[in-house]
């Protein structure tokens, strides 16, 4: 038997479609590593809840549920090697969830610094119970697979750290059942949006698609932020920071072509016009592949509806694994015995 192959687990909260930001950050790194890793990749839809519960956002869930799926498939995740699902239709996640609500301090979950953030952002001047756990329920997600690896963002080290924190508190009290996961930071910065000032966010209209079409992408790109300095194409230009460069090295295979046009744009002699027009074809040269792809899974929809459910399936099956164990070394099976002879909870006891 070939050994097993460890396991990763890392995911997204379905807030939106994703865009080039996420390619770089992450969803590259997760084509690359799903052939080394046994890999699980969750839609984390109970953790919108934490700022979102209203009905109205619960509405638009499925929808982006739908949306990163298909662009999962559209960048190359393979449903043959990985394992897509989504939170919520895991039981096995509440239930985990109460009993880590256990080994772990208010003052602990305090001092993360993302959850300030995320109470900021969502104009709430209290933090409800729920996001106070939001780290805690993450901890759930990578644990209940017992993942080894988690692929994430620097905004997400402290909560890895923290489940590694929760796995070794498990496993001391009870027994070892949780491998301690390591974070695998990606060190790329985070990829500026179309505006030139914030990182690329949904939320700021910063974002390019990576289901967008050629033509949005060619509006988008030619309404990005420069180099504001410069105000003729014969000035000279700063290439530094200037995010239409930033793209061009991010996104643009032919190096001769990016090193040629930083050359003519410190020297004054690009517009940008031409750099613009020449990064819109790169931009699209690289989508295209991912929207032929995501136009073949639109037209066969059982294909996706199929990779989401036996996504569930497989992750069902982990998290009852998973969920028997605990209940073994935590004393708790007997829960599940009270129903048949095996517990005699009123006969005589020694
Ligand atoms: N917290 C992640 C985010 O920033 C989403 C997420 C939920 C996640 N559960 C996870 C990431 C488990 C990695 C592992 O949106």
């Amino acid at each position: 038997m070939p050994t097993p192959k460890p396991r990763l687990l890392t995911g997204d909260r379905p807030t939106g479609r994703l865009h080039l930001g996420h390619y770089v950050g992450s969803l590259a790194n997760r084509v690359r590593l799903q052939h080394e890793y046994e890999s699980f990749f969750i839609i984390a839809d109970l953790h919108t809840l934490t700022t979102k519960p209203e009905p109205q956002y619960i509405k638009d869930i499925p929808l982006y549920i739908r949306e990163i799926v298909l662009d999962y498939l559209a960048v190359g995740i393979e449903p043959s090697v990985s394992t897509i699902f989504v939170q919520s239709a895991i039981p096995e996640t509440y239930q985990l969830n109460l009993l880590f609500e256990m080994l772990v301090t208010v003052p602990r979950l305090e001092r993360m610094p993302t959850l300030k953030d995320m109470a900021r952002d969502a104009n709430m001047d209290t933090m409800p119970f729920g996001l106070l756990g939001y780290p805690v329920l993450q901890a759930v997600d990578i644990l209940l697979p017992r993942a080894q690896v988690v692929p994430v963002g620097r905004d997400n080290q402290s909560h890895v750290e923290l489940a590694r924190e929760m796995a070794r508190r498990f496993n001391n009290l009870y027994s070892e059942v949780f491998p301690e996961p390591e974070p695998i930071i990606g060190d790329v910065p985070l990829l500026v949006g179309t505006d030139g000032q914030n990182k690329m966010s949904k939320s700021l209209g910063n974002a390019i698609f990576l289901s967008d079409d050629a033509e949005t992408v060619r509006e988008k790109v030619s309404g990005m932020y420069t180099d504001p300095k410069r105000l003729r194409a014969t000035d000279p230009g700063t290439v530094e920071g200037n995010p239409v460069f930033i793209y061009h090295d991010a996104f643009n295979p032919d190096r001769a072509e990016v090193g040629e046009l930083k050359e003519r744009y410190r020297a004054g002699k690009v517009g940008d016009v031409e750099v613009k027009a020449k990064l819109a074809q790169a931009l699209n040269n690289f989508l295209e592949p991912l929207r032929e792809r995501r136009a073949y899974f639109l037209a066969h929809p059982t294909i996706p509806q199929d990779v989401l459910a036996s996504g569930i399936l497989r992750m069902q099956t982990e998290a009852k694994q998973t969920m028997k164990l605990v209940r073994e070394v935590t004393g708790l099976s007997y829960s599940l015995e009270l129903f048949t002879d095996e517990v005699d909870l009123f006969g005589e006891y020694d």
